[in-house]
């Protein structure tokens, strides 16, 4: 695991897409994993600057980490929102190649299944970004004895409830489950990053840099992954 402290949450973003930009100028038609949450978003903006500079988007497909459940697309609150108004709608993508767990599917063990194997059929993710909860939790994987491999869908922990709460009106609007990639399709992909700001992630940044592996820190098990950078700022970062 390779870790890059930066000064602060611009510089993380800046380099962070920059990691980012080199893999769509090397593979344009390229898979990306991507992230929401507010981390990211510094990031976002970077890349969309980028694509009004020329980088071309046109070839690349994503699919995103997570997604809430049961959640409307057209809720402000939706990963799917999120992405077509931070990223998506800004550079050049075309729509189809988006991919988003579908927070209203009937079936949802039917849509986790046919998420992996969409992933999978596409040729696996090349760059997978993601942020981390403050509990340690990476997607919607919430610390507990036994993490789940495939994506699925999951019950969220009331600390995620409590940290999400903040997006919504409050507390009670925070949808209590969510569909997400398990520790195995994430760590399936070829690179992943991950982005952390700000002191409420320090104790889980010292956490994966403790080079212990437990489920009680689901982040720790990317360290079993042969190629992951860790960007954070001074912050989230206790040297
Ligand atoms: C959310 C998401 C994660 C995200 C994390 C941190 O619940 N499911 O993918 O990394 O929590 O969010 P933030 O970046 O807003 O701190």
């Amino acid at each position: 695991m390779k870790l890059c402290v930066c000064k602060n949450y611009d510089e993380m973003s800046r380099r962070a897409a920059e990691t980012v930009s080199r893999v769509v100028r090397e593979k344009p038609n390229c898979i990306l994993g991507l992230a929401t949450g507010s981390t990211p978003l510094g990031m976002y903006r970077c890349l969309v600057d980028m694509s009004r500079n020329g980088l071309d988007f046109s070839e690349v497909r994503t699919y995103n980490l997570d997604e809430y459940y049961p959640i409307k697309p057209t809720n402000p609150q939706s990963y799917r929102y999120f992405m077509d108004h931070n990223l998506f709608g800004q550079i050049g993508i075309d729509p189809d190649n988006t991919h988003l767990l579908n927070g209203e599917a009937s079936d949802p063990a039917a849509e986790c299944a046919a998420y992996d194997a969409a992933i999978e059929a596409d040729g696996g993710i090349d760059l997978q970004v993601l942020g981390i909860g403050g509990n340690g939790h990476i997607g919607f994987n919430e610390p507990a004895e036994g993490l789940i491999c495939e994506t699925h869908l999951t019950a969220l922990a009331e600390s995620t409830i409590e940290a999400n709460s903040r997006f919504f009106q409050s507390s009670a609007e925070v949808p209590r489950h969510a569909l997400t990639m398990g520790i195995q399709s994430i760590m399936r992909a070829r690179r992943i990053i991950l982005l952390a700001s700000g002191q409420n992630k320090r104790d889980a940044i010292t956490g994966l840099l403790n080079g212990r592996i437990t489920t009680s820190l689901p982040a720790t098990l990317l360290l079993l992954h042969p190629d992951v950078t860790v960007f954070c700022d001074e912050e989230a970062y206790r040297g």
